[in-house]
């Protein structure tokens, strides 16, 4: 039988260099499969609103959504750990996020919640974190902020840009944030990141250098009409899905994904 992940775990895999493969999971069938395969932990990503309900962004995505994929997950993950997003403007104001927050790891069973957004969430991962609900920040191209970035686009290209975002990685950090997902942003910004902080950092789009990796589970089984370039397609040449996504957690290990075609400058 595997041995539970938990926070401290990917610590210390983190510390040890060995490389964390993370991937989207709505379901709890899903869920067995991944964690079988050997998945150390499965993000029950508001990306659900777009690969399972066809919208085309995150922002329609209720609270009440996250916690039903949320208890789903958590009974298929097995030894694998769960972290749940908040959705959209359900973390507005930190008494918000703390009722919803509560929701996601009461009655969906999450063992952590994910924030989009920047140093001004402090005072929320500071507030949640001190009453037992571990906190995954998540910067670069936050989905969740799709109107004020106009489109889907790689951040952190400017030195500016990328002084602000390593910036808001240390104060999310300070604050308590005990995960980070850093979505598009050039590698060698996420490398030095990575470097600067203690807590495991998942990236994709982020380049080779981060601790661990995600994909959204559709993406790499070829669902996707149009997948983004951070992904690739691990079911073309294996047929099933148990050998996909085994083929995933292979090539996180190894480092041979993502690629230089998955990356940005
Ligand atoms: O919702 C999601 O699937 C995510 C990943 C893209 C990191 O946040």
């Amino acid at each position: 039988m595997k041995s539970t992940i938990t926070i401290e775990r990917l610590r210390v895999m983190k510390r040890e260099g060995e490389k964390i493969a993370s991937l989207t999971a709505y379901d709890a069938g899903f869920a067995r499969i991944l964690n079988q395969a050997g998945v150390e932990m499965l993000l029950v990503g508001d990306s659900l609103g777009m690969v399972l309900h066809g919208e085309q962004n995150t922002l329609r995505v209720t609270v009440d959504e996250m916690v039903y994929h949320t208890r789903q997950v958590a009974r298929g993950s097995g030894s694998s750990f769960v972290l749940a997003d908040m959705p959209f403007m359900s973390y507005a104001t930190p008494g918000q996020a703390m009722a919803n927050a509560g929701r996601l790891v009461g009655e969906g069973g999450a063992h952590m919640v994910k924030l989009e957004g920047a140093a001004w969430l402090c005072d929320t991962v500071e507030q949640l974190s001190t009453r037992g609900i571990p906190v995954c920040a998540h910067l670069g191209l936050t989905p969740q902020w799709v109107n004020k970035f106009s489109g889907y686009r790689v951040q952190g290209r400017t030195p500016e840009a990328a002084r602000v975002i390593l910036a808001d990685a240390r104060s999310l950090e300070s604050a308590g944030a005990e995960m980070l997902v850093l979505e598009s942003v050039p590698a060698a910004l996420a490398q030095q990141i990575t470097g600067a902080v203690t807590m495991p950092v998942i990236g994709i789009g982020a380049g080779l250098d981060c601790d661990g990796q995600v994909l959204v589970l559709h993406d790499l089984l070829g669902i996707t009409e149009h997948a983004p370039r951070a992904s690739r397609n691990f079911m073309e040449g294996v047929g099933d899905i148990r050998s996909a996504v085994q083929a995933y957690v292979r090539a996180v290990k190894e480092r041979t994904f993502p690629g230089p075609e998955n990356s940005f400058t």
